[in-house]
């Protein structure tokens, strides 16, 4: 077999009309974009049908014709879902290898299909569509992780550890606090992705780049496909990928938030932390050192933000200078946008379920507490009470700390007689002050660590993540539906 044999050649393309020779096989390996956005197949089929029944209720299709094309893409569905669709390069993208597919089971009509439609505006709407749905199942999966992040605050909710700075310890916090934290940024990333849903656009009926000779009814389709607003200026709605990076960078802000999280997990069950296990199955061994249980998965959450960010920097160089409207250079957005999704799922499904089973150790969190004067901040506070400056109180509770640190005790094992001769205004209700419980007790102000205060942010955490699983879960229907 000759390589133009094997190829078939551009002469025999859908497009080939004008072409006199074949396409080299090299070409054809840089050209296709079938090895990976055969995943847009089930977006492009509901693309179809919407936009074949759009064509029928303006005129350009008659009814038999719409009911030919829409059992056709039907039956592509099926044989997709069952698997037995046969993907070949030659064919070069999911958009010519579906149509060439419906053609073969309905005739000659099904080239109807992409009458008063591009490729340009046809992959962007697969796109959104994908996109649409990609955003729901990241959705889904953040408000389960919301859901284990209160469990096991709740679970915890009297352990204490240290809140760091610098990583240094700095004042001693509820764990269900430093969890809140994440529950809120969390719900940010939830917000974002819940905006761009509200705000993408359905591109089709923008043809190539001047719109087409038939008079679409463009908001029609994107009322059938669950879009708000169509992309007005053809141009625009084929050539821009805002919207994709939008998507790409409220991704990477999720993945760097897991990233910080996944972090904590590799300090809090290091031995020098110690605060926090993690069971076996949720980590490998060392093929030398035989002692070593190693935190992988939670490296690996880390890591992987660095490919999130790649991959929003690579569209953006990717988009830039790029004249209007359609270039090829645009079907690489694909490579992005699919890692990215399935990264994202990945990541956040590990992380929720490394955080459900961590094993907290609640006296190694008291001690590292305890051990790191994280109470300073309190007996300098305890000071001013008594009329003195902060600065100096400051200077007084630093030396008190020298003390203690050059005996190797902690702040609620230095007696009286010591701490009068560093200032004559402490008194006996000084250990009250250095307790950790008290210490935490303090913090009332709105969003601080003080018991009521964690409980009022558990419960308005619960309200917001009940809320969230009741819009996804209705997001979810209408897209079924
Ligand atoms: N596979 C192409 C892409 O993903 C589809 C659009 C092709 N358009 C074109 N003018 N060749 O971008």
């Amino acid at each position: 077999m000759t390589d133009s044999e094997a190829t078939g050649g551009g002469r025999n393309k859908p497009w080939g009309g004008r072409f006199s020779q074949d396409q080299t096989p090299l070409f054809e390996r840089v050209n296709a974009s079938l090895p990976y956005d055969h995943v847009l197949a089930p977006y492009d089929l509901r693309g179809s049908r919407a936009h074949v029944r759009m064509l029928g209720s303006v005129g350009v299709l008659s009814a038999d014709e719409v009911a030919t094309l829409v059992d056709g893409l039907d039956r592509v569905e099926q044989e997709l879902t069952e698997g037995s669709l046969e993907w070949d390069i030659r064919d070069e993208d999911v958009h010519m290898a579906l149509e060439k597919r419906l053609v073969a089971l309905v005739g000659p009509l099904g080239g109807k299909v992409h009458t008063g439609r591009s490729r340009n505006d046809q992959v962007a709407l697969d796109v959104q569509l994908y996109l649409r749905d990609a955003v729901l199942g990241h959705l889904e999966r953040i408000v389960s992780f919301l859901e284990v992040l209160l469990r096991v605050a709740e679970r915890n909710e009297t352990v204490v550890i240290p809140g760091y700075t610098h990583l240094q310890r700095a004042q001693p916090v509820l764990l269900a606090h430093h969890l809140l934290a994440y529950v809120a940024m969390l719900e940010r990333d939830a917000g974002r992705f819940i905006r761009w849903r509200e705000s993408s656009w359905m591109p089709l009926g923008a043809g190539a780049l001047a719109g087409v000779n038939y008079p679409l009814d463009r908001e029609l389709v994107a009322r059938e496909l669950g879009f708000e607003r169509v992309a007005l200026n053809a141009m625009d709605a084929v050539a821009s990928r805002d919207a994709a990076f939008e998507y790409l960078a409220a991704c990477t802000m999720c993945a760097l938030h897991l990233s910080r999280l996944a972090e904590e997990l590799v300090l809090w069950t290091s031995q020098e932390f110690g605060i926090a296990t993690l069971p076996d199955e949720w980590t490998s061994g060392s093929s030398i050192m035989p002692q070593k249980k190693n935190p992988d998965a939670a490296e690996l959450v880390r890591g992987k933000a660095a490919g999130f960010l790649g991959r929003l920097v690579s569209l953006g160089a990717l988009i830039k200078g790029l004249p209007l409207a359609y270039n090829k250079d645009l079907q690489e957005d694909k490579l992005y946008l699919f890692a990215t999704r399935d990264e994202l799922d990945l990541c956040l499904e590990a992380a929720a379920a490394m955080v459900d089973v961590i094993e907290v150790d609640d006296e190694r969190g008291r001690a590292a507490a305890e051990g790191g004067f994280a109470q300073a901040t309190d007996v300098a506070d305890y000071l001013v009470a008594r009329g003195l400056p902060f600065r100096d109180a400051h200077h007084v509770a630093g030396r008190l700390v020298g003390v203690a640190l050059a005996s190797g005790r902690a702040l609620s094992e230095v007696s009286l007689d010591e701490l009068v001769e560093l200032s004559p205004l402490f008194g006996p209700d000084y250990y009250e002050v250095v307790d950790l419980d008290r210490v935490i007790a303090a913090k009332i102000s709105p969003g601080g660590t003080s018991p009521e205060r964690v409980r009022e942010q558990l419960v308005l955490a619960s309200e917001t993540t009940v809320g969230l699983r009741r819009l996804v879960r209705r997001l979810r229907e209408e897209d079924l539906g």
